[in-house]
């Protein structure tokens, strides 16, 4: 298993391109299930989550080849419908091959995804939403089998605005003639990119971004040539740790519409953010930061992917502030090891109240999942001394080649096999 070793606080200069977003590639690539017709899809990053979906896709009877960051997927023959235990509990988004499935063969059995560290993890807001377009739901052996003797347009009113329901209904609904609303629906960008990615494909989705989506779905869908969006939690996440070293981290290939609630935050930090052509640049005089408290939110609100991150950037705040995570029923792994650096941080429920510290300390720490590995990243990156992070194949879910993308910014980060 691999380590990273991180020699802290030095400060950041230079230049990080940042990479397809993996939140738009998944459900894209899903998407690829809607049609027998070849796709190929761009500005995929090369990361296990990636490889898992090939993994699976090529199980069901595609034919996928990955390279250079180009995914093109074929159908030499018939399809399964069954999406097997072994290959989605390595990736919980692979429920989101169910609408498709549902959509184009009227059944669809996939395993139940369980739970993960950051909470149960339910999918009976997909489940719902399914039978309100004529599906039945069964379970057999941790088995979920969807199956529609014929599926019908309709509206569907979400209890809360899922960002995977919301996708697998707009997928499935393409592919169903007439029209269907989704009310209460996520706003995600990655929702928009995915409705692009539709529309190319010969669905009428229109709405993507807001709480309505409106899909005038078709009977047949052809194929896809599309490049997926820039990385917002990846940007994110290299804006806090270059806020967090201090220095001056110019970002490429994003953009600053993608991080609104970030950049107001870290603002009010003290950090300088800027607007570039095709970037972001981040300045930051590192040392203490203002407090600022932060609710994560369904976006437009403070991302909950963000908020481990944003935590180890403010274990250093001059004063008390404080994280309420919204979404996610557990996701204060992270303040744990974070304390092991020297933060001081009381977890109570969904609130965690940090009261600064003047100096994180390097120390062994273990990343429980991809964004409190990111958060280890973060803190590690200001402390003084080395830290060694175990547990990064957490890490790699979700950022590609992190460690030699953050070195060539200045961070002294290495990995060595343990
Ligand atoms: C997606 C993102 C993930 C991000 C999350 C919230 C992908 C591949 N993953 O996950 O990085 O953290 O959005 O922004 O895009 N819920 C239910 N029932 C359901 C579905 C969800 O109760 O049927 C709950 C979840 O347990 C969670 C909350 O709703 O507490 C948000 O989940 P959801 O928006 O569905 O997140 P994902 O699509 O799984």
């Amino acid at each position: 298993m691999d380590n990273f070793v991180i020699d802290g606080g030095k400060a950041v200069k230079g230049k990080i391109s940042i990479s397809g977003s993996k939140n738009a590639a998944l459900p894209i690539l899903a998407a690829t299930m809607l049609t027998g017709e070849k796709c190929e899809i761009s500005n995929i990053p090369d990361l296990m989550d990636i490889k898992s979906t090939f993994n699976l896709l090529n199980y069901m009877g595609k034919s996928c080849s990955f390279s250079g960051h180009i995914f093109s997927v074929s159908e030499p023959g018939a399809l399964k419908h069954h999406a097997p235990y072994d290959l989605v509990r390595k990736m919980r988004a692979s429920v989101l091959v169910a609408g498709p499935l549902l959509a184009r063969f009227r059944k669809a059995r996939f395993s139940l995804p369980g739970g993960c560290t950051i909470g149960v993890r339910p999918i009976d807001i997909h489940l719902e939403a399914f039978k309100k377009l004529g599906a039945e739901v069964t379970y057999e052996k941790g088995d979920v089998i969807l199956s529609a003797a014929r599926l019908r347009p309709g509206r569907v009113k979400f209890r809360f605005p899922s960002v995977g329901a919301t996708e697998n209904l707009m997928m499935c609904a393409s592919l169903i003639p007439g029209v269907t609303v989704l009310e209460n629906c996520a706003r995600e960008p990655e929702i928009e990119d995915l409705s692009l990615a539709l529309n190319r494909m010969g669905a009428a989705v229109e709405g993507a971004g807001t709480g309505r989506i409106r899909i005038a779905g078709v009977p047949v869908l052809k194929g896809l040539e599309h490049e997926v969006m820039p990385d917002r939690i990846e940007t994110g996440t290299f804006m806090l740790a270059a806020a967090a070293a201090g220095g001056k981290l110019s970002l490429l290939n994003t953009g600053i519409a993608l991080v609104e609630p970030l950049v107001r935050a870290l603002r009010r930090a003290g950090v300088k953010v800027s607007a570039e052509k095709n970037g972001i640049t981040v300045l930051s005089p590192g040392g203490r930061p203002r407090p600022v408290n932060i609710t994560t939110e369904p976006h437009p609100g403070f991302p909950t992917d963000l908020q481990a991150p944003w935590m180890a950037f403010m274990a250093r705040a001059k004063g008390i502030c404080e994280v309420r995570e919204e979404i996610f029923e557990n996701r204060f792994m992270h303040a744990a090891e974070l304390m092991r650096m020297g933060a001081d941080i009381s977890v109570m429920d969904r609130r965690a109240f940090i009261k600064g510290v003047p100096g994180l300390l390097g120390a062994p720490v273990m990343a429980s999942d991809i964004r409190a590995g990111a958060a280890l990243i973060v803190a590690a990156a200001a402390a003084k001394g080395r830290t060694v992070i175990r547990r990064v194949y957490h890490i790699d879910r979700g950022y590609e080649k992190i460690e030699s993308r953050l070195r060539a910014a200045g961070i002294r980060i290495k990995r060595k096999r343990s």
